[in-house]
């Protein structure tokens, strides 16, 4: 077992081959035996968390990209249980519908909707520990829960410094029966949070090794990955970097990619971690004055030679197991005028350190068509 150094954010980064025992320990350290359980159904029977949590409440049956529907349920089912902490154990969707549950009971405040932007307090801690079945979201270490409100085609986000997890626990093997599509998907994610980081007017030292870091594991070991996704230590790697872009994002948010990312995930269901992926390179071209430094010692430390085989390494990462056009998705060439307009409100679009016009975006849409 180790720790990961983690600059000033407060989560306790522990990696392991023991996800129980490491789970355990941690729950005592903060002095809590009583966890609710946040899970999905397919995680509860694959880990066989029944014997394992024997007397612990569930909240078992997360899905992906939870709507604010499903988040109040979560909240409303679990507001009469009795818990002194929370084990969220499965993908970016479980770690944030625990999020949402752990803010409303230390808030005491069981709507939803009152929760976004809170700012009555909180009134008892419940310690939360992450343990991450997939290796994307980063919110293992992240104060976020995204929310998708369908209803209005928007993305949301509970936000609260009480909201970072007292402990991450990244152990690898439970990553290994994620399918190799999924796994793209969750390393893309990841790889999308690190270029945020970067091109972000919130970026910083810190944050930019972060993201430094991450990327250059997730090149390095996406080729592996495709090769042999059973093998233990690639599948340690990218749990790491997904950590890493995770504590990158802490210090600055997301920015541009994820902006033009939600309208594709809402309109068009394109899963959040290609979505938030596809534009990086345009991306990465509209900042290369930014980026110039950055992409030197990608290109040195990575053994590549020249930026030319850096955009070949990035735009190769999704083939040939995923989609990467927006045309595969049924987007008409006639609605990237509306996604470029939705994409300009979205919040994370002010974070980019380079002003980028609402035609800046149309022409990566074009781009990435
Ligand atoms: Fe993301």
């Amino acid at each position: 077992m180790s720790a990961m150094s983690n600059s000033d954010n407060p989560v306790e980064i522990i990696i392991t081959d023991d996800w129980q025992g490491a789970c355990f320990d941690a729950l005592a350290r903060q002095g809590v035996s009583r966890p609710l359980l946040v899970t999905s159904r397919g995680t509860a029977s694959r880990l066989g968390l029944s014997g394992i949590f024997p007397n612990a409440p569930v909240m078992g049956d997360i899905q992906p990209h939870p709507t604010c529907e499903q988040m109040q349920a979560a909240i409303t089912r679990t507001r009469r249980q009795k818990f002194d902490s929370l084990v969220a154990i499965g993908g970016g969707s479980v770690l944030d519908t625990g999020k949402a549950i752990r803010m409303a009971s230390q808030a005491e405040c069981h709507e939803l909707e009152q929760l976004f932007g809170w700012d009555g307090g909180i009134t008892s801690n419940v310690p939360m520990v992450c343990i991450p079945t997939t290796h994307g979201t980063g919110s293992e270490v992240t104060k976020w829960a995204t929310i998708w409100d369908r209803k209005d085609g928007i993305k949301r986000s509970l936000s609260n410094d009480q909201l970072y997890p007292s402990a991450a626990i990244l152990d690898a093997s439970l990553t290994l029966s994620l399918p190799l599509d999924l796994s793209l998907i969750s390393s893309l994610d990841a790889l999308s949070h690190s270029f945020e980081a970067l091109w972000n007017k919130n970026a910083n030292d810190a944050a930019t090794g972060f993201a430094l870091e991450a990327i250059m594991l997730i090149l390095q070991n996406v080729p592996r990955l495709k090769q042999n996704p059973k093998e233990a230590s690639v599948r340690r790697d990218l749990l790491r970097a997904a950590s890493l872009a995770g504590l990158a994002i802490s210090l600055t948010q997301t920015a541009t990619a994820h902006a033009i990312s939600y309208p594709l995930t809402l309109k068009f269901g394109i899963p959040h971690g290609l979505a938030a992926a596809l534009p990086l390179l345009p991306l990465i071209k509209l900042n290369r004055s930014l980026l110039s430094e950055h992409l030197n010692f990608l290109v040195k430390n990575l053994n590549l030679s020249s930026e030319t085989e850096l955009d070949k390494q990035i735009t190769e990462t999704p083939k040939p197991i995923l989609k990467s056009r927006l045309a595969e998705f049924g987007v008409s060439r006639d609605e990237l005028p509306e996604i470029a307009r939705l994409s300009c409100t979205a919040q994370r679009m002010t974070n980019s350190a380079t002003p980028l016009s609402r035609a800046d975006v149309l022409s990566v849409l074009q781009a990435i068509y």
